[in-house]
């Protein structure tokens, strides 16, 4: 049954020069005739909203899109009031951001339905706040053989929730991160226990059949010790994480985003190593499904699950102090922090 909204003040952050601001507006009004209003519960900051406070994203904006929410009103009988939904921002529908305490989404139906899917009975908010990101990460480990031997630059969120996934395809994970701090803290995680966790200066000489790049960006220390992991012919380098677009491999004219973003595979010759660089980027409906069915389930080595990962919550002007911080000081927080909107 469609409700029609009507006139309340909600409280949103808007990204503005310099950082972000909280306002409080009237709730969003839909000018077409298709649309869905939703009430953010719990909403994740993840690195593209930090890369968008600090305009070091050049893609469409995605900020806030984390998000588990219930479902306010709608034009049409396919979302009931109450429907808890989680995002997919891949689906080009027009949206407010989730970073506030309404969020409008407008499209045609059939893409309202896939841009919004069901969080099922009994996962919890803090665990389905990870779908979005554990779906790209399900599209990613697509590209990585079950049960082989497997290396992951970058213990972000990312690189931390594809080692869960390639886990339960029977990989064997080694989780590689350049400094220490977030190692350190995810050693007292259940979630990883057994997992081996390495510094990259202190990885040496073995190698792995697949190596992934989950890092933030990519500089030419990052590539040669993700390079130099490969066996010195038949590997994978699977490439997940931010890559400048005008980012060369050093010593070729090879350009990497590319790669990444039109999910090509390619073989690169250099330094008397081949292997095939493969990209990966974004989730389709199959990923968002294959995530859903994974926070649904208890993981088989632990009773502990993804949201063990959460290392803070903060309440929407809070989140505002985060980011402003963020950009003043030039560093971002670690670690998946989660808003509260409505405390
Ligand atoms: N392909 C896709 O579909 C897709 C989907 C989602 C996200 N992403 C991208 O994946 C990346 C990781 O996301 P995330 O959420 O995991 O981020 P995150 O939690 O902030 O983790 C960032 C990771 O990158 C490392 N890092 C940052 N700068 C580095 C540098 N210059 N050299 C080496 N390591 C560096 C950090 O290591 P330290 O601990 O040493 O700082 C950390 O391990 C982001 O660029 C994001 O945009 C891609």
């Amino acid at each position: 049954m469609a409700v029609a909204m009507d006139e309340r003040w909600s409280r949103r952050l808007e990204l503005v020069p310099g950082g972000v601001r909280l306002t409080t507006c009237p709730w969003p009004r839909s000018t077409s005739p298709s649309w869905v209003l939703v009430s953010p519960q719990t909403v994740g900051l993840c690195s593209s909203d930090l890369k968008e406070v600090h305009r070091s994203r050049d893609v469409r904006s995605d900020f806030g899109h984390e998000m588990v929410g219930l479902v306010h009103s709608s034009s049409t009988d396919d979302f009931p009031p109450g429907l808890r939904v989680c995002l997919d921002p891949h689906i080009p529908v027009t949206r407010t951001t989730a970073f506030g305490e309404t969020a409008l989404l407008e499209g045609p139906p059939d893409q309202l339905r896939a841009a919004l899917p069901t969080v099922p009975d009994g996962t919890p908010d803090d665990r389905a706040v990870f779908t979005e990101p554990l779906a790209c990460a399900a599209h990613c480990a697509g590209n990585v053989p079950a049960g082989s031997q497997v290396a992951i630059i970058g213990a972000g969120t990312a690189g931390v929730l594809l080692t869960v996934l390639l886990r339960l395809k029977g990989c064997q994970v080694t989780l590689v991160n350049r400094s220490p701090e977030r190692l350190t803290a995810l050693s007292r995680t259940a979630l990883l226990r057994e997992v081996p966790k390495v510094l990259s200066r202190e990885v040496g000489t073995r190698t792995f059949s697949t190596v992934v790049v989950t890092t933030a960006s990519l500089d030419g220390a990052t590539f040669d010790s993700a390079w130099d992991l490969l066996p010195q012919d038949g590997g994978r380098l699977v490439l997940f994480g931010g890559i400048r677009p005008d980012w060369r491999v050093p010593g070729t004219q090879v350009l990497l985003d590319g790669i990444r973003r039109s999910e090509q595979m390619r073989e690169l010759e250099r330094g008397g190593r081949r292997a095939l660089l493969v990209g990966t980027h974004g989730a389709t409906g199959a990923d968002f499904a294959a995530a859903g069915a994974v926070l649904a389930a208890p993981l088989p080595w632990t009773t502990s699950h993804v949201e063990e990962l959460i290392v803070d919550r903060v309440t929407l002007p809070g989140l505002a102090a985060l980011l402003n911080d963020a950009v003043r000081t030039g560093r971002d927080p670690i670690g998946k922090h989660v808003v509260d909107i409505r405390r």
